[in-house]
Order: structure tokens, then sequence, then C-alpha cells
């Protein structure tokens, strides 16, 4: 089985970001923890991030055929990209959006998320965690297909 992992922008400056919020740990230990999940879980993954909308898009395009799902930190591009939102339901692979913090009690234009208009689950407020539970899900969901 092989997930497509996608961190959108600003996540590759975790540790040095708002870390009240975002915790302490910088993006190589998000890396390594999304590594090390999968390698426990036997799933196979690919890690890629990105501060551009289109990059985020031909990613997701070029996913189609070669892997079985997408588990997706869009961060701020949750809550404006119509874009990846086309670009996930047009693929259509199994797909799990994550997010480090609860963006259900944070400010209102975070409340809103277009990605999860497909997603099959959101995952929030959980940290580096909610990576590891979207990997379970995927297989779980993956593996009754
Ligand atoms: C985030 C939440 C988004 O609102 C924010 O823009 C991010 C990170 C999270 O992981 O909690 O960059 O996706």
């Amino acid at each position: 089985m092989k997930i497509l992992v996608i961190n959108g922008p600003n996540l590759n400056m975790l540790g040095l970001r708002e870390p009240a919020l975002y915790g302490a740990r910088n993006f190589e230990a998000l890396q390594q923890f999304i590594r090390s999940s999968a390698s426990e879980l036997g799933i196979e993954v690919e890690l890629y991030q990105s501060n551009h909308e289109g990059n985020i898009v031909d990613t997701i395009q070029a996913a189609y055929g070669c892997f079985d799902g997408i588990l997706i930190n869009p961060a701020a591009y949750t809550h404006t990209s119509v874009a990846i939102l086309d670009a996930l339901k047009a693929v259509a692979l199994p797909t799990v959006e994550v997010h480090l913090t609860d963006i259900a009690t944070r400010e209102q234009f975070r409340q809103f998320s277009y990605v999860s208009l497909y997603a099959q689950r959101t995952i929030c407020g959980l940290g580096f965690d909610g990576y590891k539970k979207g990997l379970e899900y995927l297989k779980e969901m993956i593996g009754d297909m």
C-alpha cells in the first residue's frame, strides 16, 4: 500500500512557527514521525511539502495511478482552495485530511474546509498523532476496498 502525504504552506516552518499552537518540534521531526508510523503500519509513504497551491495541484494529479491514497494537511489552503478540492475529486483516491490544531475551535475563517467536502475523514487537534491516525484510517479503508 502506497500513500502520498502532502503538507501545505508554512508547515516547513514547524518548530519556529507559533510554537504555542503548533508545538516545538520541527518539520524534520514530523517527517520522521510519519515515516516511522508508516513503517510500523507496513505502509509505504512518499512525503511532499510545498508552499505553492499549483504545485500541490500538480502533485495530486500525478498521484493518479501511482498511489493508493492521500493523507493531506492543506494548511492555509484548506480554507481557500477550490483548486485543491477539484484535484482531489478528479483523481478520486481515498483521502484523509489532517490538521495539527483543532480548526473548529480557532478563528472563524479556519472553520470552513474545502478539502472536507471530499475527504472521507478529517482529523484535527491531535498534533503529530493525527498523521498516524490518518494512516491507520487509510489502511483500514483501502484494505476494505
Ligand atoms: C493547519 C491549520 C490551518 O488553519 C493553518 O493555516 C495551518 C495549519 C493545522 O495543521 O492545524 O497552516 O492546517
